[in-house]
């Protein structure tokens, strides 16, 4: 098994390897204002692998770029400036995302984050409702616990800390909300069922946009699917991405509708 994983992957790497060869033979770069069919054969297959009317993309250069960008673009879309994300949660360092990015030891002391707010992360392994019997994933199905099959009492608590922090800390209409679907950086943190699910809803209702962060969770690396979403049962507004997109080259991407 191992030896035929091995092989796969050295093919694959020798296909990537040839076929980055061989633009770099032809054209290094050239901005994307000009007409570079390559850039818009690769932007339609990237498209076309994304659900629903997900399907308007634009490459950046680095996951922070790429959230600055989709950041920028809800409080553009909607008229309201305020965005939300999750406690313990990195987005980038970029002075937009530092402001969604919560965890301490990548915030320096200057100015940032004006217009964000964090709520709790809803963490059921080290935070304070959950347990070790809760069914702490949409992909974790099989484990049991007390709650009855269609309910979550930790899921509900945490939801409760996001209407909190929205009634209290933010503006009546917000502009976005920001979450991976698997909490990377943060370590690697789970949601409980249907959080994510019932967040997008409570956002959407306060006229937000609902952004997945799959800089770390897309492009399969969870498993399962080959977004991270998906094992949400959500759809989002706007998605980022980046990392796996170019197994180390400088890309990255925005994801979006036509209509948002
Ligand atoms: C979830 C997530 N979003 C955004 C970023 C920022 O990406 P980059 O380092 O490419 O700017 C990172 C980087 O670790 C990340 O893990």
């Amino acid at each position: 098994m191992i030896c035929f994983i091995f092989v796969c992957a050295y093919s694959l790497y020798r296909k990537v390897k040839e076929a980055v060869k061989k633009q770099l033979n032809h054209l290094w770069h050239t901005t994307n204002i000009y007409f570079h069919s390559p850039l818009h054969e690769y932007a339609e297959k990237l498209a076309s692998r994304l659900p629903g009317e997900l399907k308007v993309l634009y490459l950046t250069n680095s996951g922070s770029e790429a959230n600055d960008l989709a950041m920028f673009m809800a409080r553009i879309c909607t008229n309201n400036y305020d965005i939300i994300s999750l406690r313990s949660g990195y987005h980038g360092s970029s002075p937009y995302t530092l402001g969604a990015t919560s965890i301490s030891a990548y915030k320096p002391g200057v100015a940032n984050g004006s217009g964000c707010h964090t709520t709790m992360c809803p963490d059921v392994f080290r935070g304070i409702w959950g347990g070790s019997h809760c069914r702490d994933s949409p992909v974790q199905t099989t484990r049991t616990c007390s709650c009855s099959p269609d309910s979550c009492e930790a899921k509900d608590k945490y939801i409760d800390q996001l209407k909190d922090t929205l009634d209290t800390s933010a503006a009546k209409r917000i502009a976005a909300f920001i979450a991976e679907p698997i909490m990377g950086v943060g370590g690697v943190i789970q949601f409980p069922k249907g959080f994510l699910k019932d967040a997008y809803q409570m956002v959407r209702e306060r006229g937000g946009l609902c952004i997945a962060d799959e800089v770390q969770t897309g492009f399969g690396r969870t498993g399962s699917h080959f977004w991270g979403f998906q094992t949400h049962d959500v759809m989002p507004d706007i998605v980022t991405l980046a990392k796996g997109i170019g197994n180390g080259f400088p890309m990255a991407a925005v994801v979006t509708t036509e209509g948002k």
